[in-house]
């Protein structure tokens, strides 16, 4: 038997190792900004909708195809449906996706390890308010320093992916996240108890359904589905791994749940010690790279360690996320071929170092790139947020919702006939109806936008 198909050994690590798919950059640094942006309070309730809608149920069909088949998405939907071999496509697909997310994915984490280390030796804390935006710029358009960092990180990553999915991805996430736990709650308690808390906590929290705009709609959906890293075929692998007297309704719930309460404790970490400090709360990596070194140096010698702890945490949930999407291509490469798992990580490795670091000297050595108009960060960055994860999620709903014989589905989700499913008709419905056309409007949508980018 190969390794792919040992899976996990326990339903904890099963669920430790989803949610650290789950919780990544898109909980700490980006679920805070755009749910400030979008009206807070306001946002959080369209995010809990669609959360527990659209992505739980999303997560959930993906178990389904992934521990019934006990293949990765490029058989997995065959196995499924074995008269419709066109299937393979969307998996293809999918792995495909999870290699454009990762090689921008670890651009990103790369900055975050550099960061770790420049808070680490005082080099942030160093600078005058004035100098840490020159100082991420410069590190950004640096010749080989993001190169570097991303390299350091991929090589982690994969480092644990050798160990095997018990040994490596298993262990790991059972021990990472509770730490990442009690660091978000340190930098909570941290944020909530200095001066002014409040101004950052109503920031954060009071509904203002003015701010929430179609746009802040469109962003709840697509945040929905990458911060529970649903639609591009991730899940279908950890489904594949995950036990077979699991039940699958309750171990997307915990995901789920986890999920949003990580990125919720993320925004009282950040917004009130950001507002207490008299910044602004900037969106994007200005944020986490400018905003925060500048709210940790106000804070005193203490802020250093602080400083240590958050980007620890960040580069923590970097990880274990980085890790399911590697997982995802090397468990395809070696199901697909003769290759090893051993080899097979090597050479995915290399594919993801090569690609991720043109994206990393896309602001520096590369900058004068552009393809279709774009840098060639922004180029991929689209391709991520706008077009594959919709196109792979709709695959996926659209397969399991009217291809996959439903007497298949009841039979795995109630694991042969044991479990009680009384929720079966409320998500079918959901599967079959709700998402595919929440997933059509934000599709189109989205392409809209970014095509007459002014209406
Ligand atoms: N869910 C991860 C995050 O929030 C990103 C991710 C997407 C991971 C898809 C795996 C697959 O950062």
């Amino acid at each position: 038997m190969s390794d792919k198909q040992q899976g996990f050994s326990s339903s904890f690590g099963a669920i430790m190792a989803a949610v650290g798919s789950a919780v990544g950059l898109g909980n700490i640094w980006r679920f805070p900004y755009i749910m400030g942006q979008y009206g807070g309070g306001a946002f959080l309730l369209v995010y809990l909708a669609f959360v527990f809608l659209i992505g739980m149920v999303l997560m959930m069909t993906e178990f389904v195809i992934g521990r019934r088949s006990q293949h990765t998405p490029a058989k997995a939907f065959v196995y499924n449906r074995p008269d419709r071999k066109g299937w393979r496509f969307l998996g293809y697909l999918c792995v495909f996706t999870c290699l454009m997310i990762i090689s921008q994915y670890v651009v990103l984490s790369g900055w975050t390890t550099n960061y770790i280390v420049d808070s680490a030796t005082g080099t942030l804390a160093s600078l005058q308010t004035s100098e840490i935006g020159t100082h991420f710029s410069n590190f950004i358009t640096h010749p080989w320093l993001p190169v570097m960092y991303l390299i350091i990180f991929t090589v982690i990553t994969a480092v644990i992916i050798l160990g095997g999915v018990q040994k490596g991805i298993e262990a790991v996430s059972k021990v990472l996240m509770p730490v990442l736990l009690v660091l978000v709650l340190v930098l909570c308690v941290r944020s909530i108890t200095l001066p002014n808390s409040s101004v950052g906590l109503s920031y954060l929290f009071s509904p203002d359904f003015s701010k929430l705009s179609g746009e802040g709609v469109l962003a709840a959906l697509g945040q929905a589905l990458f911060s529970l890293s649903v639609g591009m075929g991730t899940m279908i692998v950890y489904g594949s791994y995950i036990p077979a007297n699991d039940n699958i309704f309750k171990t997307a719930m915990l995901i789920t749940a986890s999920d949003t309460l990580i990125a919720v404790l993320a925004g009282v970490a950040i917004f009130p010690a950001v507002f207490s400090f008299g910044q602004d709360p900037a969106s994007g990596p200005g944020l986490v790279f400018q905003v925060l070194p500048t709210v940790f140096n106000s804070m005193g010698g203490i802020g250093t360690v602080f400083a240590v702890m958050f980007f620890f945490l960040l580069a923590l949930a970097a990880l274990t996320s980085a890790i399911s999407l590697l997982e995802t291509i090397v468990a395809w490469l070696c199901e697909s071929s003769s290759v090893n798992r051993y080899k097979s990580t090597i050479i995915v490795t290399l594919v993801v170092l090569a690609v991720g670091s043109v994206c990393a000297l896309s602001d520096g050595l590369l900058g004068g790139v552009k393809i279709l108009n774009k840098s060639i960060f922004g180029f991929v960055d689209d391709l991520n947020s706008i077009y594959l994860p919709p196109i792979c999620a709709i695959g996926t709903v659209i397969f399991f919702g009217w291809q996959m014989k439903k007497e298949d589905i009841i039979d795995e989700l109630s694991n042969h006939g044991a479990l009680k499913i009384g929720y079966f008709k409320a998500f079918y419905f959901l599967v079959r109806y709700v998402a595919p056309i929440a997933l059509l409007v934000v599709l189109f949508t989205s392409i809209y936008a970014s095509l007459f980018p002014n209406n």
